[in-house]
């Protein structure tokens, strides 16, 4: 009798995985593998891991912990380890983990199913090395994921080899994939009822550079051939490295109102000597007058940023010029690390490692007044009317619905009527919370 078998996969790390982990939930669902929340029923375990730092990757081996005792009790369990820690240790985890059966890094993902019957038979196998390697197209599956927004990967891995970042090394050489497959991808989005897309890539600005000069696209093309599929409500993209932010991306944010007014600007840090030794190749000067670029183009654009504190030799005063940073940019949100070493980056062989304890100061600082800017963001928006895109099928028990403003804000309003997830509705904003905004229905 055939039973229904049953896949179990955690997510770590950024967009990119969890796009990742949505193709294998569909590759392992046309071999008639149902999707489970509970791993201790599972017949496939996928673990697909974050390395971006020393914190993401000790994460997934407390889960590999978990997942070992699993397989004593259920010797036919079959593991992969896939994503970014996979295409980092390669053979290695399999000859010292001895209960994983598969090794699959990022560019391999699409092998999957083949891999898994492999190791049903016993077989035990690393797939990492990444040979000559285009981005098959690959329709989204509309019964599972979101009915109203998706991720559609434009691209996969980074040439640009910051000195902290693992991420060359994990997700290899920039691959665009080809212009009519995402157009594809994204028609065939709109057509089953999906408002929003957000495009997705470690490094979007350098879309279809590894192309064909003759033919290829550029990513502020590929945004304005988006925003015209009828259907599409908004756009948002994500990541995009400041020094190639170009004068055609700004006026995208000038010409499309498709395009949602957020962008995410990573800056790690306010010194020009560590950005020097991060390798970033702009410096504060530039930045910021790409920040005030952006807001002619679109004055109420808001602005995210990632931060690092404590790289290797960071001296206090290069501290303090990131704390003045954030005073004059003024942070919509931030996230903020600690300087972690990562195997094969450059900055792992800098001298001057900054203490432990400088670290955990310097981040408490830095996260302490980027928290007291938000709020204070969150407060301009009190008295506004904003578009939101409902994200709630209900109202929560005090009667608000949920939503999200072009700029990323999580808005709760109230308002007679009921909404579809996808819907744009207008909001009159009240008031400003620490994470959030609350308002009511305008008309
Ligand atoms: N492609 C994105 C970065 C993705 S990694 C970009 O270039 O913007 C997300 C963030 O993790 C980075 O922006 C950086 O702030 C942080 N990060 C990366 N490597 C790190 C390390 N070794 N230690 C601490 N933080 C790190
Ligand atoms: Fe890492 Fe830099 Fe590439 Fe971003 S741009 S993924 S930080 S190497
Ligand atoms: Fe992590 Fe790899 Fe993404 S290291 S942040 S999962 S590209």
């Amino acid at each position: 009798m055939h039973t229904e078998r049953l896949a179990y996969i955690e997510t770590f790390g950024c967009q990119m995985n969890e796009r990742d982990s949505e193709i294998m939930a569909q590759l392992l669902a046309q071999e008639s593998y149902v999707r489970t929340t509970e791993i201790s029923l599972a017949d496939v375990v996928v673990v697909n891991t974050c390395s971006i730092r020393d914190k993401a990757e000790q994460k997934v081996y407390s889960l590999l912990g978990r997942v070992r005792m699993l397989k004593e009790d259920k010797p036919g369990l079959v593991v992969a380890v896939t994503g970014c820690v996979a295409q980092q240790e390669g053979r290695k985890i399999i000859d010292r983990m001895p209960f994983v059966d598969l090794v699959v890094g990022p560019q391999h993902i699409y092998e999957l199913p083949d891999l898994v019957i492999q190791a049903t038979h016993g077989h035990r196998v690393a797939v990492e090395q990444s040979k000559a390697f285009v981005i098959p197209p690959f329709l989204p599956a509309m019964e599972s994921g979101s009915p109203y927004k998706r991720f559609v990967t434009i691209m996969q891995g980074c040439n640009n080899f910051c000195t902290y970042c693992v991420v060359p090394f994990t997700r290899g050489r920039e691959i665009s994939r080809s212009f009519g497959d995402i157009i594809a991808e994204v028609n065939h989005l709109a057509a089953n009822g999906i408002k929003e897309v957000t495009l997705i890539g470690q490094n979007v600005n350098s879309y279809g550079l590894d192309q064909d000069p003759a033919t290829r696209k550029t990513f502020p093309e590929l945004l304005r051939a988006v925003a015209e599929i009828d259907g599409i409500t908004r756009l948002r993209f994500t990541t995009s490295n400041p020094k190639d932010l170009s004068q055609a991306l700004m006026d995208c944010f000038a010409d499309l109102p498709k395009l949602c007014g957020h962008f995410h600007l990573p800056v790690q840090s306010g010194s020009n000597d560590v950005l020097k030794r991060m390798n970033r190749k702009y410096t504060i000067e530039t930045y910021l007058e790409k920040v005030a670029g952006l807001r002619r183009a679109r004055p109420d654009i808001a602005l995210t940023t990632d931060i690092i504190v404590g790289f290797p030799g960071e001296s206090e005063a290069d501290f303090e010029a990131t704390m003045q940073l954030v005073e004059t940019v003024r942070y919509h949100a931030a996230f903020s690390f600690k300087y972690s070493d990562r195997p094969h980056a450059k900055s792992t062989e800098f001298p001057d490692k900054v203490d432990e304890e400088v670290k955990i100061d310097r981040l408490a600082r830095l996260q302490k007044r980027l928290q007291e800017i938000v709020e204070e963001r969150n407060r301009e928006y009190e008295g506004r009317n904003l578009e939101i895109m409902v994200e709630s099928s209900g109202p929560n028990r005090d009667g608000q619905w949920a939503g999200r403003a072009g700029s990323n804000h999580v808005v709760n309003f109230t308002g007679a009527g009921t909404f579809v997830p996808g819907q744009l509705v207008t909001v009159h904003i009240e008031h400003a919370c620490s994470h959030s905004l609350r308002g009511h229905l305008v008309g």
